[in-house]
Parts: C-alpha cells; sequence; structure tokens
C-alpha cells in the first residue's frame, strides 16, 4: 500500500486528518512505563464471562481472504434490528453494503444548502459563502435527536477535515483561487445542526432546509472558554487579551449526546493546523512543529502561525472537548478546560448513582491516555440550564491498568494461561477538589498541557483509544482501541495485558467496570472484549471465547454505539489497510453465550471509513456518517461515485457531480 505499513490509514488521510502523526516519532517518550513495572497494591481476579477452557480459544492459521468471504451468514434473531451479517467488501469496491431486507439512502450530503438563502451545491463554482450555508465537508460524530412522535428531529454532525484535492474539479489555477478554496475549507469544518422531518417512524427522513435550529459552526464561529484554565495567561493572545474567546472549532471527531440534551464534540488532530517554533517540550508533545501547514491558513491570518509572540498560545485554545445547544441557533458554544487539553477523540457522559456526571474520553495517539472527569455538582433532572454547567467544575482523572497475567504477555496475542486478557486498573489524579495533584504543575498547566500531567503520574501507555463509551444497559465502559503499529517495536512500550499485541495492526475493545457499579470510583476492573482482526488470514484474534470461525473480520474499531438491548456497535477506520476490506458497522453481542459474536451490517465505499453509527433499533433503523469517500482518488481520477453514482465519462450535464460527496446515510427495513 504506497510504501505504507499495515494498520495505518491511507496515505492521504494520514497527511490531511492527522498530518502524518504514525509516520513520526511517538510524541510520548515519557519514561512512564508499561504496566507490568507498576506494583499493583490491589488486585482482585476477575472471573471472565463467556470464556472457554484456557489455551482453547485461538484459530490460527485458514485460507485467507477466500475463507473469510465464505462465512457462513448468521441470522441474528435477537434484537428488533433482525439481520444477516453481510459478507465483506473488497476495498476497492465502490459500493454501499446492507443486509438484505434493508434499503439506504443518502440524508445530507456535503454541499447540501441548509437555508433559504443557501447556493444550491455547484461543484464548478464552490465559494466560501456558499459553504458557510451548506453541509460541511468530512462528516464524523453524527447524533438524530427525535421528538415524542417521531416525526421531527434534529441531527448533529461534526466535520473533521477537509480533501481539497478531490473538492473541486482542477487544481487551482493561480494564487487567487489557491485563498479563495483556503477560504472554503475554513467553512467546509466545524459542524451542523440540521432539521430532518418524515411521514412516520421507520420511514426515511428528509432534511428541512431553512429550518429554525438550522446552524452551521465553522473556523469562525466563536466559542466561549470555561473552566479553572479560562482567562489563564496560557491561553491569551492578541485578539483575545483577556483569553476567553476562541475563533472556531478544529478537527471535530468523535462526540456524545449529553443527558441534558447538548451535544459533545472533540477537537482531535488540531496540530497539523499550527506553525509553531516547535522547540518546546509542549510543542513536542503534542505534535506541533515549525513547518507549512497543510490548509496554508498561516499564510494569511496570523493566528495559525504561532511562531510571533502575538499568537504563541493560540494553539493552546484548541484540543477541547466542546459543547454546544442544538435546541438554540443563536447559543455560543463552549470549550471545557476542564476536561483537559489533548487529541480528544470524543466525550461520553453518563449520570452515577449519586449524581455527579462522568465524562469518559480518549487521546487517539499511539502511547497516548484513557481519561475521565467526574463533576463536582450533580444533576438535576429537568434543569437544563443547570446541567449545563456541570462540565465547568471537577475533577480529571487518568488510567492506569494493571493485568492478572504479568509475564505471559509476549505480544503474540495468545490468551494469558488464567483464560482471559484482564486485571485492574486505577484512575489517578491529575486535578482533584480544585487543586492540582501533578508535582510542579499548577491547575492550569495541567489543564493546558495535559498529556504533560498525565506522563508525570504513570498512566497506562494504550493502542489509540478512540471512542470511549458507558454501556446505559450494563454500566460497563467499553474503550475501542483503534491500532497501534509500534507497539512493542524499538524502544517504544511493550505489550502489556491490555495492548497485549505487538504492532498491533487490528485494534482491540477493552471493557471497564468501575468498582462497586461507582462511574466516580477511582478503583476499576476490565477485561479485553475482543482482539480484531480476520481469522482466515491467521490473525491471532480473540472473541471472549466465541468461535472465531464464526465472527465478521474486523479490523480498527473506532466510533461505538449501543442498541436498545445493550449490544455494542462498532463502525471501522482502517480496516483496508488492515484486512483488505473495506470499513463498515458491526454488532457485536457482549452478554450470554454468543458474548463476542461480530456481525458485519454495512460496508462503505472505497476509500472511506465509517463514522457516527446511530442504533434506532426500536424501528429497524441505523445511521452512519460516511467520511472520505473515493479520497485517493483526484480531480482527474474518481475513484468513488457515492452516494449518487454518475460516473459520466463525457462532459456531465449542468449540475452533475464528478466527485464523491462525504454523506450521512440512513439505513431503513424495505418490510
Ligand atoms: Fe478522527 Fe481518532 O479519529
Ligand atoms: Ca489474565
Ligand atoms: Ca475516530
Amino acid at each position: 500500500m504506497l510504501g505504507h505499513t499495515r494498520g495505518k490509514r491511507s496515505p492521504v488521510t494520514c497527511a490531511l486528518k492527522c498530518d502524518n502523526a504514525c509516520s513520526k516519532a511517538v510524541c510520548n517518550t515519557s519514561s512512564n512505563g508499561y504496566f507490568r513495572d507498576i506494583a499493583s497494591a490491589e488486585f482482585s481476579r476477575r472471573s471472565a464471562l463467556g470464556v472457554g477452557a484456557a489455551g482453547a480459544l485461538i484459530a490460527v492459521g485458514g485460507g485467507g481472504t477466500a475463507a473469510a468471504a465464505e462465512l457462513p451468514a448468521q441470522r441474528n434473531r435477537r434484537g428488533r434490528l433482525a439481520f444477516e451479517a453481510i459478507k465483506p467488501v473488497d476495498k476497492e469496491a465502490d459500493v454501499f453494503d446492507v443486509p438484505e431486507g434493508y434499503e439506504w439512502a443518502p440524508l445530507l450530503r456535503w454541499g447540501d444548502p441548509l437555508f433559504n438563502q443557501s447556493p444550491e451545491f455547484d461543484f464548478d463554482h464552490q465559494t466560501p459563502r456558499a459553504q458557510a450555508l451548506q453541509f460541511g465537508y468530512n462528516n464524523d460524530y453524527t447524533d438524530i435527536i427525535r421528538s415524542r412522535n417521531g416525526k421531527k428531529g434534529v441531527l448533529v454532525c461534526n466535520h473533521e477535515y477537509v480533501n481539497p484535492e478531490i473538492m473541486f474539479p482542477a487544481a487551482p489555477a493561480n494564487a487567487a483561487e489557491e485563498r479563495q478554496r483556503r477560504n472554503i475549507f475554513r467553512k467546509a469544518v466545524g459542524l451542523s445542526v440540521v432539521e430532518l422531518k418524515r411521514r412516520d417512524r421507520g420511514q426515511p427522513w428528509d432534511y428541512v432546509r431553512g429550518a429554525h435550529k438550522n446552524r452551521r459552526i465553522t473556523l469562525d464561529t466563536e466559542f466561549e472558554l470555561t473552566g479553572p484554565a479560562a482567562g489563564s495567561d496560557l491561553l491569551k493572545t492578541k485578539r483575545d487579551r483577556r483569553g476567553r474567546f476562541v475563533e472556531g472549532t478544529l478537527g471535530n471527531c468523535s462526540g456524545g449526546t449529553t443527558p441534558w440534551g447538548t451535544i459533545l464534540s472533540g477537537e482531535e488532530n488540531f496540530n497539523g493546523f499550527f506553525r509553531t517554533n516547535g522547540t518546546s517540550a509542549e510543542d513536542k508533545r503534542y505534535g506541533l512543529e515549525n513547518k507549512a501547514t497543510g490548509m496554508g491558513w498561516e499564510l494569511e491570518d496570523p493566528r495559525f502561525d504561532a511562531r510571533s509572540e502575538a499568537f504563541a498560545n493560540e494553539p493552546h485554545r484548541f484540543g477541547y472537548i466542546v459543547e454546544i445547544d442544538p435546541e438554540n441557533p443563536n447559543s455560543t458554544p463552549v470549550k471545557h478546560t476542564s476536561l483537559g487539553r489533548f487529541k480528544h477523540e470524543g466525550a461520553n457522559v453518563i449520570v452515577a448513582d449519586n449524581g455527579h456526571v462522568v465524562a469518559y474520553m480518549g487521546d487517539d495517539e499511539r502511547f497516548d491516555y484513557l481519561y475521565k472527569f467526574v463533576s463536582k455538582r450533580k444533576y438535576r433532572k429537568n434543569d437544563r440550564r443547570h446541567n449545563m454547567t456541570l462540565l465547568t467544575e471537577g475533577d480529571l482523572y487518568v488510567a492506569r491498568f494493571s493485568g492478572t497475567s504479568d509475564g505471559e504477555i509476549d505480544g503474540s496475542g495468545d490468551v494469558p494461561s488464567d483464560g482471559a486478557f484482564d486485571g485492574s486498573g486505577q484512575w489517578i489524579p491529575l486535578v482533584q477538589d480544585g487543586k492540582s495533584r501533578v508535582k510542579g504543575m499548577g491547575v492550569e498547566q495541567v489543564l493546558v498541557f495535559t498529556r504533560l500531567a498525565a506522563d508525570e503520574v504513570g498512566a497506562t501507555k494504550m493502542d489509540r483509544c478512540e471512542d470511549v463509551e458507558p454501556s446505559l444497559a450494563s454500566g460497563k465502559i467499553y474503550v475501542a482501541c483503534t491500532n497501534n503499529s509500534n507497539r512493542g517495536v524499538g524502544a517504544n512500550a511493550k505489550p502489556d495485558e491490555a495492548n497485549p499485541r505487538t504492532e498491533n495492526r487490528d485494534g482491540h475493545i477493552v471493557e471497564i467496570t468501575e468498582r462497586r457499579g461507582d462511574h466516580t470510583s477511582t478503583r476499576f476492573n476490565w477485561d479485553l472484549l475482543m482482539l480484531c482482526g480476520d481469522p482466515a488470514q491467521g490473525d491471532a484474534t480473540y472473541f471472549s471465547g466465541f468461535p472465531a470461525d464464526q465472527v465478521s473480520p474486523i479490523s480498527c474499531p473506532d466510533n461505538v454505539a449501543f442498541d436498545s438491548e445493550g449490544n455494542l456497535w462498532i463502525s471501522t477506520d482502517g480496516a483496508p489497510d488492515g484486512i483488505g476490506y473495506n470499513d463498515g458497522l458491526f454488532k457485536v453481542t457482549v452478554d450470554g453465550k454468543d458474548r463476542g459474536k461480530v456481525e458485519q451490517f454495512l460496508s462503505v465505499p472505497r476509500d472511506a471509513e465509517t463514522c457516527g453509527p446511530v442504533i434506532h433499533d426500536d424501528e429497524s433503523m441505523v445511521y452512519v456518517a460516511v467520511q472520505h469517500p473515493g479520497e485517493e482518488g483526484s480531480a482527474t481520477e474518481i475513484r468513488s461515485y457515492f452516494p449518487d453514482y454518475v460516473p459520466s465519462e463525457a462532459r456531465p450535464a449542468a449540475g452533475e457531480v464528478r466527485a464523491p460527496r462525504p454523506s450521512i446515510v440512513q439505513v431503513y427495513a424495505t418490510k
């Protein structure tokens, strides 16, 4: 794959989405030991659920991809969203595939006009003004909040980044056109809020152009900083001398919907948008460098050139969890410093039994950490105004894992002799009761340079935590570790029981149970639900004892969601380079005799990743955000015609789009 190491994303995604993070030196060079070096003070061996006889769990060898393609279809009779698993789709296929009995249709596409005054999408003549009034590019986190009768909805969606090579009919002709495109990109990222309507439950939606709640949030929308670091000297710039307001949001990846109906969005790969001196320990730890950026915004907006004293702090104003209120299109969105600054994948909130709210969060970089936030104040039912303040003040923790089978983990993925990858863990405080718990750092420093704070306290280096989400059915927390091809390579951290494979190409899922079921506890137990991969290709996989020859092959778990029965749904990003199939959406049974069973529900087109799954099994509907379809192509080499599929060799008719369009897709039962 173009000189690519397996287990990484396509070269285009790497360059545009995360500024080639994987090809660079690992950011986390802290001597912070992997967990077998750390004495576990307290240890309670947790019985492994649904695991068969020790050592009988791995199916190695097999017949390669053909065998996987012949996988017997498993009729899924449990649950209201009944389906037979689809077969995996070859990575060069430009198709969107769903199970028999289901249909799909785009709900919103890049460029769809959202307001009455929005210009229609015109691929040949895009402008910044038009883009600001249209659905953005590269949709990621998505949720749909339904009205009581199910006939109205509000969709909220993140737009993570752009693909300049395929957004225009040709390369820019001159400097003026380059400048115009830079301004289009500013308007294509951020978030969208869009009202929906339909005839009835279970029916596909239409979006409502010009609806009251419709909104675009872009790089030019004002955000207010909240929490202890708001107003800090570390956040002041020439344009914001009080350190309180930030223009825009960047790298909005995954997110979560709060119990009070707001949307949280993670600012993830913000570093690639700034040019800095690149010499400080802080810059290095966050991957900030002294080089021209991919977007080139620093050429005309000085705040993206942080080499100057005036804007040295501008990068400190990105990397947060942001919260927006989709009900009020005039509200000022906020950035919560209490939840720390790192490459936030997203955040998911649960109300603990004692009323405090707890947010679980991953830092998506190789060898970075898992975090949780516990609010100081308590949730109040039906007091939205109060609840919208809960994320402004509280305690921030980072996770340290210990295993039961230290000494047995050799990087092969073999199940330890006690029959499980499992152990206990601690949430180590970084900020508690308003005070820093990190030696040599104040609260503001901990919240702005959170990675460096976590390095100091012995957090466990993880294989890229993407979505982290508690199940409302069981209270267990699921962590998607997407992959880490550097695990155990060279001087990098060795495999440990929570990250047990060397050169972890296909990723795994960690399952956490808070001690006594208390989400505010500082102790937890954990095990691995699965080690992903394709058993038919000989990958060392683990599915909690479920027969490996009866699962859909799965690689690079990214976003997670639950259905109403507590089944875990996983969307993937990177399967083409992992196991040679297009990315997709998978249902995973987590309880009972079928624990560990993986069934593929849909497959996205060529070069795309699957994002934002929304599972409305009560009406047999599923939604996904299809991000960067066809992104390895160019203006002249179109690799995907998703979602409209109008290939055209000749000069296309007016209005015909000759590029893939990232889109939100709705899947519904035909019966
Ligand atoms: Fe934007 Fe961690 O994926
Ligand atoms: Ca073990
Ligand atoms: Ca992601």
